[in-house]
């Protein structure tokens, strides 16, 4: 069977944010790329994912003129409640950063949003292609093969962005020497559902209860998202609907009375929860961004903003260095994202840590728990730390100016 041969400056493979967002920002800077994902159009653009967006990532899709729809539907809030022992405790996120926010909108639509503008202005993205492999990356002239609606494929490409999450071929493709990983995994997973209710608070409630943690986030005014800490390997069969309200009604119980809007479940599913790092984040002229190169719990809402942030500096270096030659930012992509990464995994393991029911015990790890939101709840410059974490660190951290 005869190949396809195609010819790009970028080959991405994944059509998730990082990779959608890697080809749009190029675009913007007038470098050519091809993005390659296993799965349809119509699977991306409805898979449900993550719903919190840092300040930065608000400003950079503004920026890169695709926040249009994110402005108009999307939902900023300036605060968030954390529940503990039958009360509700806010943090005034805005007042304590000096007026940064965060918005909820919903990931899907955000890839929604970058699919259209790619496509738009010529961009190309072959979905359902199979067999994704790379080679090459350690020299100068990269290669993506695949295949896609019967046929063969080539790219020959000056570097790759690995941009195919954890479960993708990029990071495997790398030899094992060349990279260190780093893990740890939670004894518990999400169960997570999207829900035809009105959310009944009009900020995020994350709730410690010692039957578990529970979190309620929405997507609009009339649909709610509610997950609840369970077993990391919990059946969702054994999970009915009237279960989960009740379960949910008991981890958000407050003194003076509180309940969840309930009604239809339109989706529900169970995440297990981990920390991944793999260093460095290059080989050669390939890139990891995003999940392919790291994890985080999803407590402190951080998977999207970091895929984000990653393919921000990977953009810039990339088009420093067809501008100028110049190989600096490239050669530091990988200590530059580290940087912030490492950040957003101890926030992550922090927030996780704070709230969610670890088995066994004496109960030692719950009193302590309260102690330390009662500190979070009561201490400014404690409130202010979550509160700058939560929205987001500035993108230039100090001595990394782009
Ligand atoms: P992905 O979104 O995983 O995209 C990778 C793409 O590559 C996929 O489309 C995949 O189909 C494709 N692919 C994989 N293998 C191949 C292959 N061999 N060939 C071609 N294509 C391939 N993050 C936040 O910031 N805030 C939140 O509130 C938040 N909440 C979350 C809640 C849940 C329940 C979950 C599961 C995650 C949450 N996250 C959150 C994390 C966030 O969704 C991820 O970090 C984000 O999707 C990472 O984007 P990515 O583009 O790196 O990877
Ligand atoms: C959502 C997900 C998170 O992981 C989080 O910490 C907050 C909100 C959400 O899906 O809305």
């Amino acid at each position: 069977m005869a190949q396809q041969r195609l010819r790009t400056q970028v080959g991405i493979v994944g059509a998730g944010p990082a990779g959608l967002i890697l080809s749009h920002l190029l675009h913007l800077q007038g470098i050519d790329s091809i993005v390659i994902e296993s799965h349809s159009r119509q699977h991306v653009e409805t898979r449900i994912r993550a719903g919190v967006l840092e300040q930065g990532t608000v400003d950079l899709l503004n920026e890169a003129g695709v926040g249009d729809r994110m402005r108009r539907e999307g939902l900023v809030h300036h605060g968030i409640e954390l529940r503990f022992n039958g009360c509700g405790h806010r943090i005034d996120m805005y007042e304590l950063t000096g007026g940064r926010a965060i918005t909820v909108y919903a990931q899907h639509e955000i890839v929604k949003d970058l699919i259209a503008a790619r496509l738009e202005s010529g961009g190309q993205i072959f979905f359902e292609a199979g067999q994704a492999a790379i080679h090459d990356f350690d020299g100068e002239s990269p290669r993506i093969t695949f295949r896609h609606a019967g046929e063969e494929y080539e790219i020959a490409c000056d570097f790759i962005g690995g941009c195919d999450g954890f479960h993708g071929v990029c990071r495997d493709a790398i030899p094992g020497e060349a990279l260190r990983f780093y893990e740890k995994v939670y004894p518990f997973g999400w169960l997570g559902i999207l829900a035809e209710a009105a959310p009944a608070s009009r900020e995020l409630i994350y709730s410690n209860h010692q039957r578990g943690f529970a979190l309620m986030s929405m997507r609009t005014p009339q649909i709610s998202r509610v997950y609840l800490q369970c077993r990391p390997d919990e059946e969702i069969a054994a999970w009915p609907d009237e279960r989960i309200w009740e379960e949910l009604q008991r981890r958000f119980e407050m003194s003076g009375g509180f309940r969840l809007n309930e009604g239809p479940i339109l989706q529900k599913g169970v995440t297990a929860m981990r920390s991944f790092v793999a260093e460095p984040m290059q080989f050669g002229r390939l890139f990891l961004a995003g999940d392919a190169a790291h994890i985080v719990p999803p407590t402190g809402a951080k998977g999207l903003n970091l895929a984000a942030a990653d393919v921000r500096i990977l953009s810039h270096a990339i088009a420093r260095w067809y501008g100028s030659g110049d190989m600096e930012l490239m050669a530091r992509y990988s200590e530059i994202c580290l940087r912030r990464v490492w950040r957003a995994q101890h926030f992550s393991w922090w927030m996780t840590s704070m709230l969610h029911r670890f088995e066994g015990g004496d109960g030692f790890e719950y009193r302590r728990q309260l102690a330390e939101l009662d500190h979070v709840t009561t201490s400014r410059a404690a409130a202010t730390s979550l509160a700058e974490n939560y929205t987001g660190l500035p993108f230039d951290l100090p001595g990394e100016r782009l």
